[in-house]
């Protein structure tokens, strides 16, 4: 072993020792200088007493989920205004326009996410997306971005946050692109924290003889990571008050929203979130919820059957909005939460992961889950906000995953919910659309942001009277 970093060593030993850890060490001796340092870097850095006891509490037990005891139905505001508040939604409108022509948001994608599901080999929002052109996720949120900036007169700072997994590839994905016509400077990626993948015996595993294995920390490691990348100090140098923060997975989504964020804005609320109706008791979303005044959010996973069946007098159901995890985040709020040393819960995930048998120091590829994964989700931080609101949006207009390979949100059903979307502007507009016996659009039709990021974005443009049955058209 190298003399300097022998100290090194036994100091680590000694904590690691104290917390049950100490196989972590097991190949120090075989590993040349840099990695022996890059290990001991990495344990010193951990705080293991913490660790030890989410050990306890979520890997050596299964928690039971945590599902708070009378939760009502989340108050939201609908897509549309009823009459008594037409005069709010103009005045939130407005006020998002307003915050706009002032520079004063910035976008926020998390893009941290494997995509396992998905199978594809780089990061999600490499991935091509679009009914005609397959344009990549990130380019179809980039010129979302143009547009919003050709509108509103000033560019809309993107913050993109990766994980160790595909930072490089990220921004090398950017790099090839031009950055899909935004300027360099005006893209920000910071990586996301991380956790050590727990075997069941409690003991964290080693990808390699020395390295930890690590996964990225959820997305509720956001709040925190927008703290310490230094993003939120960027942001208050260019003078961002709001944040918009949505996923990589979604390219309906409306990255911004002038009124969404005019509402959250307007009511002073710290942290907001869009809906959309569930379309059964059991779809794999969050329940919006309201506990004690605070809006929750209650994973599809968490919310026991007689909640999730519970129906309001009128037979729809009582827990009826879905989350599609998409917020309006005030900069002030995170900026607090940092600064009282927040800490979300975590949530336990059992998976396949690979490391080094400590006997023989052979790699195992697991074919059952062998590990706990820890990850915080963003919208734990809803209850730690004092206002929040929560709007309804079109499911259609709004909300399009690509999660998983085939069948339900995958990229097929995300085309033709793209194509859907860009038919109903259209027609919005007087464009003959062809329709099948069952509604569905007859054609794959491409609306490019860059054209439009809602429908009246296509007055004044020259469109055509109709759009051929089974013909492919990009606009
Ligand atoms: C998520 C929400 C669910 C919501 C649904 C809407 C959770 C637990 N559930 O489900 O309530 O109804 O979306 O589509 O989030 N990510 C990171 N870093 C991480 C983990 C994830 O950046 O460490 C990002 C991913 O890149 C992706 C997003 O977070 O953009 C969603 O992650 P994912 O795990 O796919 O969530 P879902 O299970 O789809």
């Amino acid at each position: 072993m190298n003399t300097d970093l022998k100290p090194r060593h036994d100091r680590a030993m000694q904590t690691l020792q104290v917390h049950g850890q100490e196989h972590l060490l097991t190949f120090f001796n075989d590993l040349d200088d840099t990695a022996a340092g890059a290990l001991l870097d990495e344990i010193e850095a951990r705080d293991w007493a913490h660790l030890q006891r989410l050990i306890e509490t979520y890997v050596l037990k299964r928690p039971e989920a945590h599902v708070p005891e009378h939760p009502e139905p989340a108050p939201c505001y609908p897509v549309a205004p009823t009459p008594d508040r037409v005069e709010k939604y103009t005045r939130a409108r407005a006020l998002g326009e307003q915050l706009l022509r002032e520079g004063k948001v910035a976008a926020f994608v998390v893009a941290g996410g494997q995509g396992t599901r998905l199978g594809f080999d780089g990061p999600k929002g490499a991935y091509p997306a679009t009914p005609v052109n397959g344009k990549p996720l990130f380019q179809v949120f980039a010129d979302y971005l143009l547009k919003i900036a050709e509108k509103y007169g000033k560019p809309v700072p993107w913050y993109v946050m990766t994980s160790g997994l595909n930072h490089q590839p990220t921004v090398d994905f950017f790099k090839q692109h031009n950055h899909f016509g935004l300027n360099p400077d005006d893209v920000m990626f910071f990586t996301q924290g991380t956790m050590p993948s727990i075997g069941y015996d409690g003991r964290v595993l080693l990808a390699e003889r020395g390295m930890l294995a690590l996964n990225p920390d959820g997305h509720g490691g956001s709040l925190r990571a927008l703290h310490v990348s230094g993003a939120l100090e960027d942001m208050t140098r260019r003078g961002v008050e709001q944040i918009s923060y949505f996923q990589v997975d979604n390219p309906n989504v409306k990255c911004i929203d002038p009124l969404f964020l005019g509402l959250h804005a307007l009511d002073g609320a710290q942290m907001s979130s869009k809906m959309v109706l569930k379309t059964g008791p059991h779809e794999k979303v969050g329940n919006f919820a309201e506990v004690d005044g605070r809006i929750v959010v209650i994973e599809y996973s968490d919310l026991p059957d007689a909640l999730a069946e519970a129906k309001q007098p009128d037979g729809t159901l009582k827990f009826n909005a879905g989350s599609i995890a998409i917020h309006a985040i005030s900069r002030a709020f995170v900026e607090q939460l940092n600064a009282g040393g927040f800490s979300l819960p975590f949530h336990r995930a059992d998976k396949k992961v690979a490391h080094i048998d400590l006997s023989t120091g052979q790699r195992i590829e697991p074919t059952e889950p062998n590990a706990v994964k820890l990850e915080a989700f963003v919208f734990d931080a809803l209850p730690l906000a004092e206002k929040s609101i929560v709007l309804q949006t079109d499911r259609v207009e709004e909300f399009a995953p690509i999660k998983n390979a085939t069948g339900v949100d995958s990229a097929e059903t995300s085309r033709r919910l793209q194509s859907e979307r860009a038919a109903r502007w259209l027609e919005a507009k007087g464009v003959t659309i062809p329709r099948c016996k069952d509604g569905m659009v007859d054609a794959h039709i491409e609306l490019s942001h860059r054209t439009a990021v809602e429908a009246d974005d296509l007055d004044n443009l020259e469109l055509p009277d109709r759009i051929e049955p089974g013909s492919e058209r990009v606009l």
